[in-house]
């Protein structure tokens, strides 16, 4: 008998304001059609000013727990992938806790820019496995819309709000990969491309949550190998490969690192779910936003190998296989 991470239930909050391209027309040098062909974006969600990343990130916890038929009472703990937290501290994990009315348990936020949820989900699934956790929740939310530079064309365009939430809850499976459950993860970092995407500015520096800095191309080269080769990895360490896979769920940064990844798998484009075009880069929040459409809508069916993938500042990157 194996100890596993399932997962229970899944919900999302996008903010009411939704951004077409078209609205950057008027004051930047750009056009509905470069966005869309060189990212594959067409629209993005962004906060309201009195929105913040724990406001969305509570939202979307409420509709992952009606999903699973639970309540608060009933996780142990809050994990949060963020890089746009509400205040430098407290955790946004602890404001969480508290808009839910909880009073029990742990909370505690994960940062790893894009790849944050991977990152808390492998933290999440260690804790449960170890015996320390029953239940947690494992968010991603972002409100990226606070440190974009509104005069850089190259970054501004590209990022949107929003959160996705996952209840996990401790299951006994067999122990071979056909289990449901947290499968394999696999984790890392290189903090020699630190320039390639950063924010301008911090606590210890500046005194400012400073603005969003990124040589897309640059990064775009890094991206593919790194993704494909990571989720590799994660297949392989329980002896599955990328053609076993029955949905990849990506970090949605750019349809063609998406695309490209998917073909280095050998993975058609009809078993990837997409959300970019509608969300743009949500960074942390929008892998579980993407499984939340792809559960809710009836793709992702119980059973289904899930790979997730995601690459982001620091530079960090990784990958989990799941069976939903
Ligand atoms: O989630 C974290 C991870 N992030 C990523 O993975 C993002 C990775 N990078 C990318 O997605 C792509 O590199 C971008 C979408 C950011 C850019 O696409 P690209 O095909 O790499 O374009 P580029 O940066 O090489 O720029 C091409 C041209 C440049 O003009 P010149 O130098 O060729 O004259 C840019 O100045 O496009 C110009 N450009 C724009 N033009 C119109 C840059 N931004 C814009 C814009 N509108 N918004």
């Amino acid at each position: 008998m194996t100890r596993r991470a399932v997962a229970r239930g899944i919900g999302h909050y996008l903010p009411e304001r939704i951004v077409p391209n078209s609205e950057f027309e008027a004051s930047l040098d750009t056009s509905d059609e470069w966005i869309k062909t060189r990212s594959g974006i067409e629209q993005r969600h962004f906060a309201a000013e009195d929105e913040s990343t724990s406001d969305l990130a509570t939202k979307a916890a409420r509709a992952a727990l009606d999903h699973a038929g639970l309540s608060p009472d009933d996780i142990d703990g809050i994990i949060i992938a963020t890089s746009t937290p509400d205040l430098t501290f407290p955790s946004v994990g602890t404001m969480v806790q508290s808009k839910l009315g909880m009073t029990h348990g742990f909370a505690f936020d994960v940062q790893a820019v894009c790849a944050g949820f991977i990152y808390a989900l492998s933290t999440a699934n260690a804790l449960i496995v170890a015996g320390q956790a029953e239940r947690l929740l494992v968010i991603g939310a972002e409100t990226f819309s606070r440190i974009l530079d509104w005069q850089d064309r190259s970054t501004c365009v590209l990022f949107g709000d929003g959160a996705g939430a996952l209840v996990l809850e401790a299951a006994t499976g067999d122990g071979t990969n056909a289990d449901r459950g947290i499968l394999a993860t696999d984790l890392q970092s290189d903090g020699r491309y630190r320039d390639m995407l950063y924010v301008d500015g911090g606590v210890g520096t500046t005194g400012t949550s400073g603005k969003l800095r990124m040589q897309g191309n640059l990064l775009f080269r890094q991206a593919v190998e790194k993704l494909s080769q990571t989720a590799d990895t994660a297949l392989a360490k329980v002896g599955l490969a990328s053609t076993d896979v029955d949905w990849i769920v990506p970090h949605q940064a750019n349809i063609r690192i998406i695309a490209g990844t998917a073909r280095k798998m050998n993975v058609p484009m009809d078993r990837v779910i997409l959300t970019v075009q509608d969300h743009g880069n949500t960074s942390a929040a929008s892998i579980p936003l993407a499984l939340s459409v792809g559960v809710r809508d009836g793709r992702i069916k119980p059973g289904d190998l899930i790979l997730s993938e995601a690459i982001g500042g620091g530079l960090a990157w990784g990958a989990v296989a799941l069976r939903w």
